[in-house]
This record gives structure tokens, C-alpha cells and sequence, in this order.
């Protein structure tokens, strides 16, 4: 689609320019610090989880279901966290490992494990030529951190309104062996907020792949629900079960956005072996996860129902804040072919697409604005992003009033950039 500015006459194009300038130059003046970038919880939203601190105490019972919490021992998790990981990952509670407080340091130990030892009776990854993983793009940057940290070339795959574009991966998996696993975010993916359908979640569970092909399925956004009518995610286990492939799936979640990010309970699930394969390697270096965390999460989240009556308070803070976003880029730019942006029903982020060209002079337009925004190309492995248009917004941290006082700024950002896009491409 042809942007306002590409529609132009050149006098009335250079003419815009000019007006844009000026009023980039009036918000310089203003001396903003505004950051955007930051896909946390606001302070505010993560005092909702408070009382859980008053849960255990000196004279609290810290035994569950007859563990004792205080002492080392029940390398797995307590009973009660592994039956809410369990309903969190959609595999019964004896097939999860309720580990620290950090999903992330679960994929990147497992990852480490197959790369040192490689998936049971297959060659160790790192003792192969060459090993690749697919990474639906836009996506999170982190997970891209895991694998080019140890060598393993990341293959972006498109992102559709269905999840990852199964027919480019389908392609890919079964004409290639060195591509050993791929990084999902099923619900609310990160950045898109895309649900994947029931049929992609088919197709990733039954496709054609190399036996050591392994899904980290990071349901990091399982509960967290926007709206009274949240999308829904097939269960990949059943499918996986059905098509014997439950090996493949690798999945994880934390509590880090429903209770404390970085002081949470993180979950592992998957097939019987594969759970009982990755706690023989984790336990040489970990006699037990903090327990008490463990008891305190689940003496205050007891059941799914309890979490999802938690995360409806979350959603009162969100919601201002994403229908903010939506307010300020329909105001700002309908119309004007310079952005399309995602209308997520869950999740912590917007993923902005601007003109091609345009992502990383907006990042730095909104930098001399005085607005942070996540680095133009995160969203794509290596930093790269081949089309330069992909913007994450992160809008939960900042109040309503600064974020719309950001979401202006790049507003203008995007069109001063997208109007240069235009004129360079007539000189
Ligand atoms: C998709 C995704 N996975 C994992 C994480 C981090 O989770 P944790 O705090 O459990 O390591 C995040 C945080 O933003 C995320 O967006």
C-alpha cells in the first residue's frame, strides 16, 4: 500500500517535511524520558501479588502434602506447584519439574543439555557440522539469544495470523536434518500477540522432522487474558500423544507476569522420558528449587480458577493501557498507509509495521524525542530484521499519561520517517 507521503507532489511532499521537522524540533525542546521499551509490569500491577508475602511466616505450616518446604529434597517441585504447572502446560502434574524462577534459564539449560549431549540415542548437537533452529519472526529476542549463543544458526520463519507460516516449516523441517528445533510462543506471542491455530498446532506436532527435532513451547502467556472472550490454544500434548511425538515438545511457563517477574516459579513439562531424561542431568547441579517460593505460590494461586481470578485484576491495569495504544496510533495514523499494528486479546505487547525502511530511523527519531523504544530489528534473530519495519510496543510499564504522551512521539516519528522513505526514493 502507497503511504500518504509516496502520493504526493514533490513541493507538497518537501513542504510536509518541513512541518514534521518543526514540530520534531517543538518536542526535542520539551526534554521527555519516556521508555517504552520495557515489557514488564508496571510497579503498581506488581503490588496485586503482594499478599502472597504475607503467606509464609515464622509460624506458618510449611509442609505440602507432607514435603517439608525447609529442607532440601523433592528435587521435582512440591506436589501442589506441580499439579498448577501441570494445568498451566496441559500434561498431568507427574510429567512437570517446577524449577526456579525463571522459564528462560530452563529453555537455555535443556538447549545446553542436547547441545552437550545431544537428545537420548543421537549425536550430541555440538559434534554436528552445522545445526539450526527456526525462529518465527517477529518474535522474542531472548529466545534467538539462547541458540546464537551457542553457535546454532537461527532461520527466521514469517509470522501469519495463524502462528508460524506452517508451510514454509513444513518445507523446511522435512528437507533438512540440521534443523533440530524451533522457539514457539503459542498464545499472545511476543511480539504479534498471535495465537496459533488449531491447526498449526497440529501440524507442528505431526510434521515430518529429525527424530532429535525439539519444540521449546514457551506458553509464557498462558493466563494472561485481556478480555472477557480470550483466545483459545489447542493443547499440543494431545496431538503430540496421538502422533507419538510428545517427545518433541518442550514445554515451559513461569509466573513472572502474574505474581513477581524474576521471583516466580518457573514450569517444565513434557513426554514421561524427556522429564525424567533432563531432571537426571539438572539434578547433579541442584539439590532442590526454593520450595518455599514453590508453597507460597501455591497456597496463593491453589488452582487455575485462582489464577485466572488474579489475572483478571492484572487485566484491569492493561487494558487502559493497550486501548490507549490502539487510540493513539488509530488517531495518529489511520489512513495514512504509514503503519499497520496488532490488536492483541492477551499478552504484553503491540507489534507496530511501518513502511519498509522506516523501523530504525523511527527508534532513532523517538531516541532524540526523548521516548525508548525496544531496538528496531529485536524482534528478528540476530537483530536483523531484512524489511526494517517491525516495532515492538511495550506499553505496560509506563502510566496511561506518559504512554500517551510516548505513542505521540512516535506517531511523528513514523511519519517523518516514512515521508523521508518517500522523498529518498524519488532523488
Ligand atoms: C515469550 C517469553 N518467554 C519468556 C520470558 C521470560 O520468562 P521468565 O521470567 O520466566 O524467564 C518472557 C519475558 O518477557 C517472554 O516474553
Amino acid at each position: 500500500m502507497q503511504t500518504m507521503y509516496e502520493k504526493m507532489e514533490t513541493a507538497e511532499l518537501d513542504a510536509a517535511i518541513a512541518q514534521l521537522e518543526a514540530e520534531v524540533a517543538e518536542v526535542k525542546a520539551k526534554g521527555l524520558a519516556l521508555d517504552m521499551a520495557r515489557g514488564k509490569p508496571s510497579p503498581a500491577q506488581v503490588d496485586i501479588s503482594r499478599p502472597m508475602l504475607d503467606i509464609l511466616s515464622s509460624t506458618a505450616d510449611l509442609t505440602d502434602e507432607g514435603v517439608d518446604c525447609s529442607n532440601y529434597g523433592c528435587f521435582e517441585g512440591i506436589p501442589s506447584a506441580r499439579r498448577l504447572a501441570g494445568e498451566f502446560l496441559g500434561v498431568p502434574a507427574e510429567q512437570t519439574i517446577v524449577l526456579g524462577s525463571s522459564s528462560l534459564n530452563i529453555m537455555q539449560s535443556v538447549l545446553i543439555h542436547y547441545w552437550e549431549k545431544g537428545v537420548p540415542g543421537h549425536t550430541p548437537w555440538s559434534k554436528l557440522d552445522h545445526v539450526k533452529f527456526l525462529c518465527p519472526a517477529p518474535g522474542y529476542d531472548r529466545h534467538f539469544g539462547i541458540t546464537q549463543d551457542l553457535g546454532i544458526e537461527n532461520v527466521p520463519v514469517r509470522m501469519t495470523e495463524t502462528g508460524p507460516d506452517m508451510d514454509e516449516v513444513e518445507r523446511l523441517v522435512a528437507a533438512d536434518d540440521s534443523i533440530k528445533g524451533m522457539f514457539c510462543v503459542p498464545k499472545y506471542s511476543n511480539p504479534t500477540g498471535i495465537t496459533y491455530s488449531e491447526e498449526t498446532v497440529r501440524r507442528l506436532a505431526t510434521m515430518k522432522a529429525a527424530p532429535d527435532f525439539r519444540i521449546v513451547w514457551d506458553n509464557a502467556y498462558a493466563v494472561h487474558d485481556l478480555t472477557d472472550e480470550p483466545d483459545v490454544l489447542a493443547n499440543v500434548f494431545d496431538f503430540a500423544r496421538e502422533a507419538g511425538t510428545e517427545d518433541r515438545i518442550l514445554a515451559v511457563a513461569s509466573t513472572s507476569k502474574i505474581t513477581f517477574p524474576g521471583a516466580g516459579i518457573a514450569f517444565f513439562g513434557s513426554s514421561p522420558a524427556n522429564v525424567a531424561e533432563v531432571a537426571s542431568t539438572l539434578k547433579v547441579g541442584l539439590i532442590s528449587a526454593d520450595k518455599l517460593n514453590q508453597l507460597r505460590h501455591a497456597r496463593f494461586l491453589p488452582t487455575l480458577e485462582a489464577v485466572r481470578a488474579h489475572m483478571r485484576k492484572h487485566a484491569e491495569f492493561l487494558r487502559p493501557r493497550f486501548a490507549c495504544v490502539e487510540e493513539k496510533l488509530e488517531q495518529g495514523l489511520a489512513g495514512t498507509g504509514c503503519g499497520s499494528w496488532s490488536h492483541p486479546n492477551g499478552g504484553y505487547f503491540v507489534s507496530f509495521d511501518g513502511p519498509e525502511g522506516t523501523a530504525k530511523r523511527v527508534g532513532a527519531l523517538c531516541a532524540e524525542m526523548g521516548v525508548k523504544l525496544t531496538p528496531a530489528g529485536a524482534t528478528w534473530p540476530g537483530g536483523h530484521d531484512p524489511y526494517d519495519s517491525n516495532i515492538r510496543i511495550a506499553p505496560t510499564y509506563p502510566s496511561v499519561e506518559e504512554l500517551s504522551a510516548a505513542l505521540d512521539v512516535l506517531v511523528l516519528a513514523v511519519k517523518l520517517a516514512s515521508a523521508e522513505v518517500a522523498r529518498a526514493a524519488r532523488a
